[in-house]
């Protein structure tokens, strides 16, 4: 399927090439948690293809069954053990099956699931995926395997993944693995490790890759990717992400550019500059700001204060004044008062941000949060603010989307629209949904369309 030269691997293409073959092993992937975890079963697919290995579109099918997990609040793990139960009920008809558990959960439980989950035989931590094909073999003689060690080096820069997107238009590309930040309720340093950075030249290659195989769009990824930075082991020359992104706008200014998650406390005015320049890098901003009291945002550890965040707020509108913003929230966090809730709504207000993640705050084991502080909000405090905070945003972001109408956008083109066959859906250059009626317009087409309706999670329009 894909030619090696000097190493490096050419397109690995697409999991709908990878026919379920009957002669090979079948493996079933299922991945939950964020973008990180997207983009390594991608690799994870990559790695056991070169092996031999074919796809499953169902785990009855599957000969292995991975699932790609995250522990970030207590929710995504409860999900990971429903799963864990209905694979052990498929299992039943097929006792030869291999169940692993690989991702986020893996690294944070260990031998654990091994131990309270009869039906897991694999546990296999985010830096270990290139031994999947081995730890395969292992547990395939009856012995379970289990390999969690963090690197600080893996990057799994010379894989080519093998994407798993429905469209094949819009795709991922990890820029840098792990988080040095520690932010005290946070559980990814734990379960990812240290920061590093990839070879830009990697990442240039496989921008290169995914334009060959007829994607419009890429997403570099990481948990803070304006701290990117590669240093060359033979110039010493520095690459740092505003670089990056630069290169890569210039690499392939027809294809567009996306990149998640920036960090509040290192967002610079450079990189809001070299997204004003290029045209096809995307106007939106992901911006987590967490809580809007400042004292909160110090027990978080997160590096910034209110001023700072709301000063950031004003460099995008500023040097980017047609720029979407969209953020996460945490509410309830330890010793949260009334008041300091309330500094959170305003600061909502004042961004006046176009979405937003919103989430209840959940101790993680092992977090700094979890040893140094009490988790002293009651569960229905936490769960009123949440609708609070959501409220409020349903009202911002209906706003945000009355503010496009009459307005054209261009449209990347995703596929159809989830409600009607007949409606395609896409994206504008701001990450906002619209939906319109197709005219002979196919998935990765950009189209011209006027938006005439909106709700507060879709614009509706009409092209032009
Ligand atoms: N690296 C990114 C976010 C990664 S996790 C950043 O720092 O912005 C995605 C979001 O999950 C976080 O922004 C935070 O809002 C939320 N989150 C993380 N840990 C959490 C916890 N223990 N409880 C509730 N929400 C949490
Ligand atoms: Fe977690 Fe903070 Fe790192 Fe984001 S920056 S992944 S919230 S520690
Ligand atoms: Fe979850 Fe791990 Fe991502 S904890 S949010 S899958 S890095």
């Amino acid at each position: 399927m894909r030619k090696m030269t000097n190493n490096i691997i050419s397109p690995a293409g697409h999991i709908s090439d990878l026919l379920p073959d009957q002669n090979k092993p079948r493996v079933y992937i299922e991945t939950y948690g964020c973008q990180m975890n997207v983009a390594d079963s991608e690799v994870v697919l990559s790695i056991l293809a070169e092996n031999g290995y074919s796809v499953s579109f169902d785990p009855k099918q599957a000969d292995v069954i991975l699932i790609n997990t995250c522990s970030i609040r207590q929710n995504a793990e409860e999900k990971v053990f429903k799963r864990l139960d209905m694979f052990s009920r498929i299992r039943k008809n097929n006792p030869g099956m291999l169940v692993g558990v690989i991702g986020c959960m893996a690294e944070r439980l260990k031998e654990q699931l091994i131990n309270n989950f009869q039906v897991v035989d694999l546990v296999i931590g985010p830096d270990a995926y290139r031994k999947l094909p081995d730890l395969i073999k292992e547990a395939g003689t009856g012995q379970k395997a289990v390999n969690v060690l963090l690197s600080r080096e893996e990057t799994y820069a010379d894989i080519s993944p093998i994407r798993m997107d429905k469209n094949r238009v819009s795709a991922f590309i990890s820029i840098m693995r792990g988080c040095n930040n520690m932010c005290t309720y946070c559980v990814v340093p734990f379960t990812r490790g240290r920061e590093r950075s990839l070879d830009p030249e990697k990442i240039l290659r496989e921008v290169n890759n995914l334009t060959r195989l007829g994607y419009k769009e890429v997403t570099l990824i990481g948990q803070n990717v304006d701290s990117y930075l590669w240093k060359s082991k033979e110039t010493d020359k520095e690459i740092s992400f505003c670089q990056l992104l630069e290169k890569v706008a210039r690499a392939v200014p027809d294809m567009r550019i996306r990149f998640s998650t920036s960090h509040p406390k290192d967002l610079s005015d450079d990189v809001l500059s070299v997204m004003s320049r290029y045209n096809n890098i995307c106007k939106h901003i992901h911006l987590p700001f967490q809580s809007g009291s400042t004292r909160i945002l110090g027990l978080m550890n997160r590096g910034y204060t209110r001023e700072w965040y709301s000063e950031r707020i004003k460099a995008i509108k500023r040097i980017l004044p047609d720029c979407s913003i969209s953020t996460d929230i945490i509410t309830g966090f330890c010793s949260e008062t009334e008041e300091e809730h309330k500094k959170t709504l305003s600061l909502m207000k004042w961004a006046g941000f176009d979405f937003a993640y919103m989430f209840k705050y959940s101790e993680r084991p092992g977090t700094k949060a979890a040893k140094k502080l009490k988790d002293d909000i009651p569960e229905e405090v936490k769960s009123r603010r949440l609708t609070e905070i959501i409220e409020l945003q349903n009202k911002l972001s209906q706003t945000s989307k009355t503010k496009d109408l009459n307005r054209v956008y261009e449209v990347l083109v995703e596929g159809a629209s989830k409600k009607s066959e007949a409606d395609l859906f896409g994206r504008t250059s701001q990450n906002k949904v619209v939906v319109f009626p197709g005219k002979n317009h196919k998935p990765g087409d950009i189209v011209k369309v006027r938006i005439n309706n909106c709700t507060s999670a879709t614009l509706i329009g009409i092209s032009v």
